[in-house]
């Protein structure tokens, strides 16, 4: 590998040094240097222009957690960490164009898909995965932003839960959106769980149901049902801090962990230490707070 310690930066526009030095042994040790392998991973998601949420916090995600991240953009938001100003959708064909792009050349080892937005692209992402089964597949149901702002269209919850759960490995739904997808109300922890099995026996996938949004927990609860284990991960629940973009980056490190290798169960795990880290140590950008997908693992928690 390149010592780092004999890169220097020469100036080329001085009277001196006019000639480029060939042969020198950076660029030997740069030659023989061997390149290490990373897993890919794909986010089939919208763009945030405010970079707190949507395909840029995933690819912020994959990139912390050694992953080279790859994206498929669904739809073009502007939008701030207070609002959603405009949405634009892309054409269920260029989706479609961007996942073959990708699958042509870089092999996903997991996907993930964010906000999806209308039926029509919904339908183009399932019928990509149903031709046959490809790798790992975590639908987070992004419908609502935290804002409160729509984020997939009525008529598209049908398209989501009957043509693209039953492919899942995972689905993700924070608290509104099991509360639509099930016509229930999700008051108290146990709640989550009853939410959680039934989404395993109505939709065949497995369910990781979010807690973040229920009030008056002191612990951030969510519950990952399979059908054979149930797992309860819980952390402090952290105050004052504005938690935009904690779905998106969540499952994006479910995924990053998929294609790195682990296990479902032990995916989730690692995603929770890592996203109670990254609201842990998240961090201001003018007038708000934005996470800290890169704090190293050491960091307190
Ligand atoms: N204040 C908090 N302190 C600690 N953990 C939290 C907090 N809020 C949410 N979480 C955790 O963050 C993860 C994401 O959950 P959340 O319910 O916020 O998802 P979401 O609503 O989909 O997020 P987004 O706003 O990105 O759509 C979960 O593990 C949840 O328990
Ligand atoms: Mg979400």
């Amino acid at each position: 590998m390149a010592d780092l310690r004999q890169v220097r930066a020469t100036n080329l526009s001085g009277p001196q040094d006019r000639r480029l030095q060939t042969g020198s042994t950076l660029e030997l040790n740069a030659r023989v240097r061997k390149r290490s392998e990373l897993p890919v991973a794909l986010t089939i998601a919208g763009s945030d222009s405010g970079a707190g949420a949507g395909i840029q916090a995933d690819l912020k995600t994959f990139a912390a957690l050694g992953v080279h991240g790859t994206s498929a953009i669904t739809c073009v938001t502007a939008q701030n960490p207070k609002r959603v100003i405009g949405i634009e959708a892309c054409s269920a064909k260029i989706v479609r164009a961007q996942i073959e792009a990708v699958f042509e050349e870089l092999r996903p080892a997991a996907v993930k898909t964010g906000m999806l937005f209308s039926a029509e692209i919904i339908r183009a992402v399932a019928r990509w995965f149903s031709r046959e089964r490809r790798c790992p597949l975590i639908v987070d149901p992004v419908m609502i932003a935290t804002s409160g702002a729509k984020l997939l269209e009525v008529n598209a919850i049908t398209a989501l839960t009957r043509d693209l759960f039953p492919l899942a490995t995972l689905v993700t739904p924070n608290v509104p959106e099991a509360e639509a997808l099930l016509g229930i109300s999700i008051r108290e922890p146990e709640q989550l769980r009853q939410a959680a099995r039934t989404i395993h026996e109505r939709f065949g996938c497995a369910a990781l149901v979010k807690g973040g949004h229920l009030q008056n927990t002191s612990a951030a609860i969510d519950v990952f049902y399979n059908g054979e284990v149930e797992l309860l991960l819980s952390s402090p629940r952290v105050l004052g801090v504005n938690t935009h973009g904690t779905g998106c980056s969540y499952s994006a490190a479910i995924t990053a962990h998929l294609a790195r290798g682990k296990k479902l169960e032990r995916a989730v795990r690692l995603a929770k230490e890592f996203i109670t880290r990254a609201i842990v140590t998240s961090r201001r950008v003018g007038k708000h707070d934005v996470l800290n997908q890169t704090a190293p693992p050491w960091q307190q928690t």
